[in-house]
This record gives C-alpha cells, structure tokens and sequence, in this order.
C-alpha cells in the first residue's frame, strides 16, 4: 500500500509564485526516500502538503489511499509527522521536555504514558541532558536534534523530514540517519530531504529529483547516480565516490555498476589473480628470490617467512621493517580477513540494554580483547556507554566493520533489536566469517 500519493499536484502562493507544478510522488509503506533538488525547488512546499499543512491548488493527494479533508485532518496529522526544515518554527516550550511532551499530551495520552514517551525519546537521541534547557537556547544541531525526537514521540506512520540534517555535526549525522534507520525498521516510512547526494545515495531506497516545481527524475540511488548529466543538469554535484569510480572505470581499473559506499568502491575494482605487491618485512630478512607469505597484520600488509598466508616471491633482499615488492602473488588478499561477532542487544521496545546481563558481556570483551568494536542502534550504544566499552567505530558501523575485516581485524558489534539480523546478512553477503551473541 502507498503511504502517500500525489497525483498532479499544484501549489501556488499566494503572490502567483507556481512553486509546484504536476507532481506525482508516490512513497510506499516503510521505504526510505530522499528528495534532492536545488533551493527553490519545491522540496518544503511539497513537505507542507503530505500533512495537510497546504491544500494544493491543483491535483491531489491521498495519504494511505484518503483524500485529505478537514474531516480526517487530525488522524492525517497523527499518521504524519512533520519535521520543518527551521526548528525555530517548530519548537515554541519552554524546555525541551515540554516541547517534546506537547505532541503526545495533545493526542489525548494518560500522564504516566507521556512521561514514558518523553523519556524513550530522550535516552533514544541521547539528549536527556538538554530536557530541562530552553530550546531557544540550544546550538542549531541540538535544536534539530529536539525537534526530530518531539515528532517521534508521536510516534507517526510515515515521518517526513526537511534536511533533518543540515546544521549537525558527522557525529549529529550518523546518529540521526541510525535513529531513522531503526525507526524504518519498525515499520515506518521515511521522507527526507537533503542537499547531500552522498547521504541521499547510502541511504535512500528511492530518490527524487526536484527542479523548479517539476519531477525532474525518480528512481533507485543507483539509477540515479549511474546517469553523469542528470545531476549536473538538475543543479547538483555528484557524490564524491561516483567522481572517483568514473575515472576509475575510464581507466579500466574499475567495473559494474557506480558505487554507493566505499565498501561498493572496493569491489568494483577489478583484483587480478596474479599480481606485484608493495609491502612491508616482518619479523625476519628476506633474500632476493625468497618465496614469502603475505598477511595482514594491525591492518596492513606484512611479508614473513611463514607457512600461513597468502604465496608470493620477492623481488629483492630486505631487512625487518623494510619495504619489500612481491611478484606473482597467487590469490585474493580479502581471504586474510578478519571475523565479525555481532552482539544482538534488546532493542529499545524489548526492554533495551537494561535486560542485559553485563557480566557476560564484559567477559566476552575481555576474552577478544584485540578485536574492534562498533556499536549501532540507541539499546547498543547506551549498553557501551554503561559498562564503559570505548568503540573503535563510530561511524558507518556496518561498512566500516566490512573494510575494518577486510584488512584483517577481528571486529565485535553490538547490534539493537532487529538490526542484529540486518547486520549479519550484510557480513554474510560479502563472504566475511559472522557468528552470532544474544545478550
Ligand atoms: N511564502 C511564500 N510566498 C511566495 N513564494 C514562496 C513562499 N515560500 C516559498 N516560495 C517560493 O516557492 C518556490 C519553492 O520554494 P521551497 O521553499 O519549496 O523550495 P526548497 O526546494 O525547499 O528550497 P531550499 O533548498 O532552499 O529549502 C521558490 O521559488 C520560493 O521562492
Ligand atoms: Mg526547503
């Protein structure tokens, strides 16, 4: 079922500005979409409309197959939450408690139910420390943040988000887009719009592309970004990655299709069986001629004399912590990787880090204390925070745990709820070594 439809939408303001003209936009139930445009594309008017906040001055729109009418507008406006592209427009209390307190009080929730929204939102985006502050006061991230968990406490269908990002900091970044994730994994769908293509390509399902009131195209990100004038001709740049792959791929080192992630980029260069490698000696001299095993050691590339690794021949004599170049290596590197354990930890709706014996968890860490560490979803990163785990990976967690066992550590994740599982299908696809930990 489609969570919203427009069928030839048009807006126009009030001074004849034709700010929309024949939108058909569809966002079906629990897809994440990205909406790109230049300013003044129309991104926000379009926002306005899948709340009701605007009545379109041609065309229409159904939210869960409804036409809006003043008769459905409050259960529209629940099944909707909108986040304004200005916070200051959206906040108005004075704390951020109340603010966040205000939705669901206002659709009618016993005392004990608001407290208990108010503070999963709080724990959720870490910002229980801000409650009693005056929203005016805040920095423009924090107030970003505040007015994306005040629209979750309500705890809406479908959550539309004009740049829920611009203004935060990478840390701000990854954190909301984690949240988002997570809230999309429960079931909701998520719009949002972005002047950031690189964040639109890694995260979106599907995106559009605005210009001047128009569609000017929609489809998936690798769609999208696969087609080099699109981007250009709608007034945008294109991810930094794709740049890259491009000259790559004329280059003939790379192949396939444009990359979305650095993880996609490390695939799409071609690998040859047999190839010369530049690398560093360790623990022993090495001879010219010598046969050499290579390995992955702290995450680069060593040359010893030992019988695990992968077979290569040296082309010159070197000492200990010299360079050394290797001909005729004889397979793929990526079989050195290191192994993924993922430690699934209840979710926020399952009881969260609280229902976790902290014991076990510290006597695993113990035992592979060599391993990296990385912790996605708000139950795992709080369950880090109380036993004092520092994590090795902040951001990106699952690509960056990929990559970190590409060169050859060993990596342990704390997972939330039900992204545990996400995570171990994403390791599994890429031919990476994964168990698995129930706390
Ligand atoms: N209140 C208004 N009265 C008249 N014209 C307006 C009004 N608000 C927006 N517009 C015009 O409508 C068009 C679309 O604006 P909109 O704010 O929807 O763009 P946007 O894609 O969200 O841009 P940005 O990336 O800058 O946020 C622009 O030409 C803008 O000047
Ligand atoms: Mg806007």
């Amino acid at each position: 079922m489609n969570a919203i439809k427009t069928t030839g939408l048009e807006y126009s303001y009030p001074d004849r500005t034709k700010a929309l003209s024949g939108i058909n936009f569809v966002a079906k139930r629990a897809e994440k979409i990205a909406v790109l445009g230049a300013n003044g594309s129309g991104k926000t008017t379009l926002f306005f409309h899948f709340n009701g906040l605007f009545e379109p001055t041609g065309g229409e729109i159904k939210v869960f197959g409804k036409k809006i009418q003043g008769s459905n507008i409050d259960e529209i406006r629940r099944r909707v939450g909108l986040v304004f592209q200005n916070p200051d427009t959206q906040l108005f209390a004075h704390t951020v408690y109340e603010d966040i307190a205000f939705g669901p009080r206002n659709i009618g929730l016993s005392a004990d139910d608001v407290r208990s929204r108010v503070s999963q939102v709080l724990n959720r985006f870490d910002i229980e420390d801000l409650a009693g502050k005056n929203p005016a006061n805040l920095s423009g991230g924090q107030k970003k943040r505040v007015s994306i968990a005040g629209v979750v406490a309500m705890e809406p269908d479908v959550m539309v988000l004009d740049e829920p990002t611009s203004n935060m900091d990478a840390r701000g970044v990854t954190d909301t887009m984690e949240i988002l994730d997570e809230l999309n994994h429960e079931g909701k769908t998520i719009i949002i719009s972005t002047h950031d293509s690189d964040l639109a390509a890694s995260w979106a399902d599907r995106v559009y592309i605005l210009n001047r009131g128009r569609v000017f195209r929609s489809g998936t990100p690798g769609h999208i970004f696969a087609d080099e004038k699109l981007l250009l001709e709608a007034g945008m740049k294109h991810p930094v990655l794709v740049q890259t792959f491009r000259e790559f791929h004329a280059r003939g080192i790379s192949k396939g299709e444009v990359p979305l992630s650095v993880l996609d980029f490390m695939e799409s260069v071609d690998s040859p069986r047999v190839m010369d490698i530049r690398c560093a000696v360790a623990g022993c001299e090495i001879s010219a001629g010598d046969e050499v095993r290579l390995r992955l050691e702290d995450g680069m590339l060593v040359a010893n004399k030992g019988t695990y690794g992968v077979i290569g021949k040296a082309v010159f004599g070197a000492n200990e912590g010299e360079d050394l170049a290797v001909k005729d290596v004889e397979a793929a590197i990526d079989q050195l990787s290191g192994n993924i354990t993922v430690i699934k930890v209840p979710g926020i709706t399952e009881g969260g880090s609280r229902a976790v014996d902290t014991e076990k968890v510290l006597g695993f860490i113990n035992e592979n204390n060599k391993s990296k560490i990385g912790a996605m979803g708000t139950s795992a990163k709080v369950l880090a925070n109380k036993i004092g785990i520092k994590c090795d990976i902040e951001f990106d967690v699952i690509q960056s745990s990929i990559l970190a066992a590409l060169r050859g550590f060993d990596v342990t994740i704390f997972a939330s709820g039900r992204m545990g599982e996400r995570v171990i299908e994403k390791v599994r696809e890429k031919g990476i070594n994964c168990t698995s930990m129930m706390l």
